[in-house]
């Protein structure tokens, strides 16, 4: 699916007495007497004459985050409707955060289904917010309707804000765009049903995607990886009539200061094989490979914004399925390195893809690894379905988790608590995939990946079961299904290593 076509606009009452948009997008602000208008409703309220404030007020609005009211104009301004989207309360300092417009953006988005050509003015408070939850907010899934349904939201003009030089504004509106873009790629990729993205059609997909942005492209079949050792995605992918596969999709930067690995799990689907999951919502599986569409959608994107480093994304792709040919509990795979593995339970099948990857990604000598998975039902436990886990070296995963937290798509340090690593010891393996109890199921996870990790890289694993696929309703520039996390973590993360090193 793709984004709406995004536009800069003047905010000015003659440029409103003659917008085509169909609606005006205004931010209401739950203030302590009521209702206030936000920054950017200016001309807005004026052709209201300055009452517009006490007309949504009437019609019972608050101001509270992601309300949605909307008011005929009768003329008023050339667009037949305004749609009052609240932002909720203003920080201590009167501070409306990125988050808060970016989710009031998404509101206004949805609530929008069915016009054609909107014009938002939540872009004077935050133009990058603005465009990046609109976008998102606008974002549906219709490739598997027969019906074409309600025509999406097609086209939004942003007012220009008010301060700062026109090209800023320009690169901010294209920046905030393509970020957009590329997590839709990701949404794209999760909410692509099992039976059609499977891994050799996964890795089909990232082969087009890195023609289409002149990145390297690498994919190993079975033979290759049974010749190469790959024991883990063989092992997970043993049961399965889709085949394995691993993929490799690398940017070159122009001046490439640093070296960035990223690895995603790319589970096509996770039925847990042999040690087989229960059937209530067994189909939420479909989303075990939001790692690797995130890893992809975010080394696609590294390019697009040209950033000024080699970024190589590193994708292990199985399907985890029963079958007479299935890798069974007691089973011990020989990883990809030469360590040994003892499977006790084939549903903690992330790790063991992961594992060979990780060894895969560190010959390469990265100066970052961030690695991304629907790791653990643990995460969920510990952190419920909006906040990833971050767990890795100790500086990288408070870096790592701070642009998680600045960009709102949640993510918390979590610890490697060191006397859980003798519970994954194996009665004749190097180690075990699970360890024999179920606390910090999230944590021993990590542990486990540890083992794999280069000794004093940089390194990150983010675990995603929880916040990169949304079972719930709509919220913010949130719909169902897959989300896209943590592909703007990923972005804030590389922007950064880009300008501090
Ligand atoms: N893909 C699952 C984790 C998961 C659970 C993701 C719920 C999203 C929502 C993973 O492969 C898994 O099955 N993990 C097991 C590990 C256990 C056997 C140690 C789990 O968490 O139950
Ligand atoms: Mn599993
Ligand atoms: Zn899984």
């Amino acid at each position: 699916m793709t984004v709406p076509k995004l536009a800069l606009s003047e905010n000015s009452e003659a440029a409103l007495s003659k917008t085509r948009a169909d609606v005006v997008v205004i931010g209401t602000l739950q203030g302590e007497d009521g209702l206030t208008l936000a920054a950017g409703s200016e001309a807005v309220n004026a052709a209201f004459d300055g009452k517009l404030a006490d007309v949504l007020s009437t019609l019972g609005a608050s101001g509270k985050a992601e309300e949605t009211v909307k008011v005929p104009t009768l003329g008023k301004l050339s667009s037949g409707v305004v749609l009052a989207v609240g932002l909720g309360k203003p920080g201590t300092d009167g501070v409306i955060s990125a988050e808060q417009v970016r989710r009031a953006s998404g509101a206004a988005a949805r609530a929008l289904s069915g016009t054609a050509h909107a014009f938002s003015t939540l872009s004077a408070i935050d133009l990058h917010a603005a465009v990046e939850g609109t976008a998102l907010g606008a974002y549906v899934f219709t490739e598997y309707r027969s019906e074409p349904g309600t025509a999406p939201l097609s086209k939004v003009d942003f007012a220009t804000p008010a301060e700062g030089a026109a090209k800023d504004h320009r690169a901010t509106l294209k920046a905030a765009t393509l970020i957009a873009e590329s997590v839709i790629i990701a949404r794209d990729l999760i909410n692509t049903p099992p039976n059609d993205l499977y891994p050799a059609s996964f890795a089909e997909r990232a082969r087009k995607l890195a023609e289409a942005n002149g990145l390297e492209f690498e994919v190993l079949d079975e033979k290759a990886l049974k010749r190469k050792g790959f024991g883990g995605i063989l092992g997970v992918g043993a049961g399965s009539s889709r085949q394995p596969r691993l993929v490799r999709v690398a940017y070159k930067g122009p001046k490439a200061v640093k070296k960035i690995a990223l690895v995603g799990k790319g589970i096509t689907f996770d039925s847990g094989g042999i040690s087989i999951k229960p059937a209530a919502n067994m189909d939420h599986m479909t989303s075990d490979m939001s790692g690797a569409a995130a890893v992809l959608a975010s080394v696609v994107l590294a390019a697009k914004l040209k950033y000024p480093l080699e970024v190589v994304a590193h994708i292990p792709l199985a399907e985890n399925m029963p079958s007479g040919t299935s890798y069974r509990p007691g089973d011990v795979l020989s990883m990809y390195g030469g360590k040994t593995v003892e499977v006790l339970n084939t549903d903690a099948e992330g790790r063991l893809v992961l594992a060979d990857a990780i060894v895969r990604a560190g010959e390469e000598n990265p100066d970052y690894l961030i690695e991304t998975a629907t790791l653990t039902g643990a995460q969920l436990v510990a952190l419920g379905n909006r906040t990833a886990g971050v767990m890795g070296s100790d500086e990288f995963r408070d870096r790592v988790a701070a642009a998680a937290q600045s960009t709102g798509e949640g993510g918390w340090a979590m610890p490697l608590p060191e006397e859980l690593r003798a519970d994954l010891d194996s009665r004749l393996a190097d180690l075990a995939n699970v360890t024999n109890h179920r606390w910090g199921g999230m944590l021993a996870a990590g542990i486990f990946l540890r083992e794999f990790v280069p000794a004093g890289l940089q390194w990150a694993h983010v675990d995603i079961a929880g916040p990169s696929f949304n079972t719930g309703g709509p919220w913010g520039y949130t719909g169902k299904g897959g989300t896209g996390v943590p592909v703007r973590t990923i972005a804030a993360v590389l922007a950064d290593i880009a300008a501090n090193g």
